[in-house]
Formats: C-alpha cells, sequence, structure tokens
C-alpha cells in the first residue's frame, strides 16, 4: 500500500499508436493501490481543486504542480539485460561473441557462485537501472541458484518490476561455468521459480522467466525440459539470444544439423511462443520473421549490443517487423555496451535504423517517437505486461517518471518558445539520468532529485 499520488500538468505516452500524445494541464491520480483511478487532461490549474471535489474521492492528498519544464512520462522498458554483467560493462568490445563469452562473460559470471559478491553486485546493478527510470528489467541471472534468488529479493525490497531467470546452459561452456547436466539445470529452475512465487505470489513486482541462454549452451534434454514446464505454466514467459551474429547462427546450426534456421529450432522445442522475448534478431530471413508473427513472439532489440560486440555492425531490421505486426521493445543488454541507459538504446536505435535503410532498400529509419514507443508501450507488450504498464490508463499500475528538463546536467538547453513537444525531444535526444527526478513503481516513489 503507497500513498495516494495527485500529479497535475504535462503528461506525455503512447497510446495505441507510435505517435506519443501530449496531454496538457492533466490530472493524473493514483490510489493507494498503485493503480491510476483518474487521467483528465485540460484541467487549468486554477480549477484543479474544483475538478477534485466532484469526484468525491475518500481522500484528497496534497496535488504535485509539475512546473511548465517539468513532465511525466512511463517508466522506461528494459527488456533484455543481463544482471551478472552490471560490473563488466563495456568489456571485451571487438570480440566475436563466442570469443567474447569465453573470455569475458562466462569468467565474469563464474563469480556470481559467492552470494556476497551477488549481493554486492545486484544491489548496484538494481539501484543503477532504477536510477536511470528502468522501472521494469528482464533479467537474465547467472546460471546459480542462490544468487538467481538473490537477485529477486533484491528486485523486490527496492521495488523494481522484474522478469527474473537463472540461465540455462549444460554446454560448451567451462567447467567452472555451466550446469552439471539438464537434470540439474530444471531442478534448479524449478526451485527459483517456486522461490520467486513465495516472494510474491500473484507476480504484482517479480515474475520468474525460462532463460535458456541460448541453443549453443543447451542440449536436446535441456530444451526438452525447459520446453515442457513453459507448456505446463503458460503464465511463465520465455526469454533467449535469437540471431544475434553469423558466427552464432553458424554454430548452432552445426549443433543441430537437422535444422535450417532457429525459429524452426526453438519451435521444435515449443520454446516460439507468445510470451517469448527473442533478444538481436539481427540476421532474419522473410521466413523466420513470418514465423515470428505467426507466434506472436516479442524482440528485444539492442542496439548497443549490436554494434559493439559480437562481431560486426548489425542492423537488425526493425521497421520490417513492426511492418509485420511483431512485437519490439528495446534492451541495454549490459554486456558488452558501452551504455545501460535506455535513452542511448533509443539514440542507437536511431542510428542503428539510419544505417540500414542506407545499406539496404528497406523502408523509412526509425523516428525518435517511435523509439520511445518501443521504450515504453513497445517494451511492455514484448514483456506481456501491457494490460498493466506501458502507458497511462485508468485501471493501470503507476510506472512513471517525472522529468525535469532544466536540471543540472547537458541536455539541450531550453528556449522560451519551446513547446512541450520540442522540450520532449530536446530530452529524449539529449537528456540522461540527471533529468529523471523521479521514479515511480506501482506508485511507489523509488527515486527523488532532491
Ligand atoms: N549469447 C549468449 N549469451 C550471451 C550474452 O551474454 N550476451 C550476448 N550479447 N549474447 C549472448
Ligand atoms: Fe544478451
Amino acid at each position: 500500500m503507497v500513498c495516494q499520488l495527485i500529479f497535475h500538468g504535462t503528461v506525455i505516452h503512447c497510446e495505441e499508436c507510435f505517435e506519443p500524445r501530449i496531454l496538457k494541464d492533466c490530472v493524473v491520480i493514483v490510489a493507494r493501490d498503485g493503480c491510476i483511478s483518474h487521467i483528465k487532461p485540460d484541467v487549468p490549474e486554477s480549477q484543479v481543486q474544483g475538478f477534485l471535489s466532484t469526484l468525491q474521492l475518500p481522500e484528497v492528498s496534497q496535488v504535485r504542480s509539475l512546473q511548465q519544464t517539468e513532465f511525466l512520462i512511463p517508466g522506461v522498458i528494459d527488456t533484455h539485460n543481463h544482471a551478472p554483467q552490471w560490473s563488466q560493462r563495456g568489456l571485451g568490445g571487438g570480440l566475436h561473441i563466442l570469443e567474447w563469452l569465453s573470455e569475458v562473460t562466462f569468467p565474469n559470471e563464474a563469480k556470481f557462485q559467492d552470494p556476497e559478491h551477488a549481493r554486492k553486485i545486484y544491489s548496484s546493478c538494481v539501484d543503477g537501472f532504477i536510477k536511470q527510470g528502468v522501472t521494469t528489467a528482464s533479467y537474465y541471472g547467472s546460471l546459480h541458484c542462490e544468487a538467481t534468488k538473490i537477485l529477486a529479493e533484491i528486485c523486490l525490497a527496492k521495488g523494481q518490476r522484474a522478469l527474473i531467470g537463472k540461465c540455462n546452459m549444460n554446454r560448451n561452456a567451462p567447467d567452472y561455468y555451466r550446469d552439471k547436466d539438464a537434470d540439474e539445470s530444471l531442478k534448479v529452475t524449478q526451485d527459483i521459480i517456486n522461490y520467486i512465487y513465495t516472494l510474491d505470489e500473484s507476480g504484482s513486482l517479480i515474475k520468474p522467466i525460462l532463460t535458456p541462454r541460448f541453443a549453443i549452451c543447451c542440449d536436446n534434454e535441456l530444451l526438452t525440459g525447459l520446453g515442457s514446464i513453459a507448456t505446463q505454466n503458460p503464465d511463465i514467459p520465455i526469454q533467449t539470444h535469437f540471431n544475434e551474429a553469423q558466427q552464432e547462427i553458424d554454430a548452432t546450426l552445426s549443433l543441430f544439423p537437422g535444422f535450417q534456421n532457429e525459429a524452426d529450432l526453438y519451435e521444435s522445442f515449443a520454446l516460439l511462443t507468445n510470451r517469448t522475448i527473442l533478444a538481436h534478431c539481427t540476421i532474419m530471413t522473410d521466413y523466420e520473421i513470418d514465423k515470428l508473427q505467426q507466434a506472436d513472439c516479442g524482440v528485444a532489440h539492442c542496439p548497443i549490443a549490436n554494434t559493439t560486440v559480437g562481431g560486426g555492425f548489425m542492423a537488425a531490421p526493425i521497421r520490417k517487423l513492426l511492418n509485420k505486426g511483431i512485437k519490439v521493445g528495446l534492451g541495454t543488454d549490459s554486456g558488452g555496451g558501452f551504455s545501460s541507459s535506455i535513452l542511448d538504446a533509443i539514440r542507437q536505435a536511431i542510428i542503428v535504423s539510419n544505417a540500414r535503410q542506407v545499406m539496404t532498400s528497406e523502408p523509412a529509419a526509425l523516428s525518435i517517437w517511435e523509439c520511445f514507443y518501443l521504450a515504453t508501450l513497445g517494451g511492455a507488450r514484448v514483456c506481456s505486461l501491457e494490460e498493466r504498464i506501458g502507458n497511462f490508463q485508468v485501471g493501470e499500475e503507476f510506472d512513471a517518471l517525472v522529468v525535469q528538463t532544466e536540471a543540472c546536467g547537458v541536455m539541450t538547453m531550453l528556449q522560451d518558445e519551446d513547446s512541450p513537444k520540442t522540450m520532449f525531444e530536446k530530452f529524449l535526444i539529449s537528456g540522461d539520468d540527471r533529468n529523471i527526478a523521479e521514479v515511480y513503481v506501482r506508485g511507489r516513489q523509488l527515486k527523488k532529485i532532491s
């Protein structure tokens, strides 16, 4: 139970389409259950109290009046994030994906065998993402049971909404960092699922997610077992890496000679579903795009990682995916990328789509508004949470950021004539965490810059 909240000012979010709506003089009321009870635009400041009295609310707390240079947006959603990689971000750029995993990532993730190490890094990781306005994250943990439970405890305690999965990986990884066998990997997975449900029975904040690292690291038995957990538990989402880089695709298909592509492969293990989050999807044939559309999978677009680690400049065909109606969100991926900010992911998504347009004959690059959609409502759809978050609707949960465009920082300076849309554009293209003054999840305040 949190305090009732009442805001008045500019509210920006995406409704159905990609173009954000700017609601001026908007009253937003959040009830004590963390859900939005009222949204009413076009209420001048002088009429706010009068409007509130017509509602006959059981209580009326103080109105938080946003200044002309402030606005509310939905919290941003990170659809693909490796929590253990928080402490290795930026390292190993230029390595191809399999070398990067064995030289940089596996030695780092192996350290999460130590619960104290896990607690320290995960605590910093969740704080760091909240600070940057990430109200929901889909996390890969390490393979360890205890560390992954600690990650779940930390998200819950700090109030971040999260999907949390133990990485399944029982082959093609070093002895010091590999599940003993499929059986053990599945048992630990089930143990963690049960534990997350004991922490948060209804999944109000944290939920388990099945996390086969990728098919290279999972044998048939493990993928079969995960597919059957998925089938028996239609509420549990699934995440994996998919068509990330040519080296990875070649290695995958040589391990599974019966398949011509990864879509057929994951489908055969019952892992290609409408609650599956496929990270990267940089190299996609029309056949596979159709398969994703038919299965209604979500795509976690990680434009920073795709251009900094893995081997090459990989520009995912996001416009094509969106034109097909496929769900797409943004991911920071952590890992080898230079940033864990979704604002940076928005900017890199624009750059990469410009590159894709120049390199291919594909239609228009992505606009900044579309990338804002990907960071909010698009991400909610990818995480199967669009009924609860992603924008501001009566009955939905209040996950939100108060943006301050005149905060100390280095975003493009405002000018007197700037419209709310111009201020918003300046924030998206040049703002940072210093402009994210307040962060709310389910009505609970997680950050406030005083
Ligand atoms: N493929 C399998 N594991 C990983 C990972 O940790 N990061 C990325 N980018 N790709 C992967
Ligand atoms: Fe990844």
